[in-house]
């Protein structure tokens, strides 16, 4: 039986759910996409981002030979999370999540420039959690 299933999501556009009981821990979907560097990722539209770093400083571009777990939104309280193993990408439960439920990761996006409220804006993030810190960019303690 199918576990996930794309649908149209309260938050943005698509996002990937739970079709049954997904246990904490369970490795859900490889996140897969074409291998780009850095800088040919930069055309993109980073507001709009299906790029995922690897610890060898490439890029996974989901947009391109991206399979379903590309749909998947942020959370700032997410119930799934990338990992990492050997240059692969999977998305795993952080907590039983139930049928039904949208799977969220905390995309965590670092940008190089000063996060200024303008900027916070276009990562505006919408994903309801009580915790929500208005955006999907990865903000230190007090800082912009
Ligand atoms: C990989 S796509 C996810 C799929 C997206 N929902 C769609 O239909 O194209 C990532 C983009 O979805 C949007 N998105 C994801 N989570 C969001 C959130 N919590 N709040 C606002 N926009 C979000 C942002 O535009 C983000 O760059
Ligand atoms: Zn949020």
């Amino acid at each position: 039986m199918r576990r996930i299933a794309v649908r149209h999501s309260p938050v943005h556009g698509r996002g990937l759910f739970a079709l049954t009981q997904i246990s904490e821990g369970d490795r859900i979907i490889e996140y897969k996409g074409r291998r780009v560097s850095w800088e040919s990722s930069e055309a993109v539209d980073h507001s709009h981002t299906f790029l995922f770093g690897l610890d060898n400083g490439q890029v996974v571009d989901g947009a391109q030979g991206g399979n379903s777990a590309r749909w998947i939104n942020h959370s700032c309280e997410p119930n799934a999370e990338v990992q990492e193993e050997e240059d692969r990408l999977f998305v795993t439960a952080l907590r039983t999540i139930e049928a039904g439920t949208e799977l969220s990761i905390d995309y965590g996006l670092q940008v190089d420039v000063r996060k200024t409220k303008a900027l916070k804006k276009l990562y505006e993030c919408r994903c309801r959690a009580r915790a929500c810190r208005g955006t999907m960019l990865q903000l230190r303690s007090g800082k912009s």
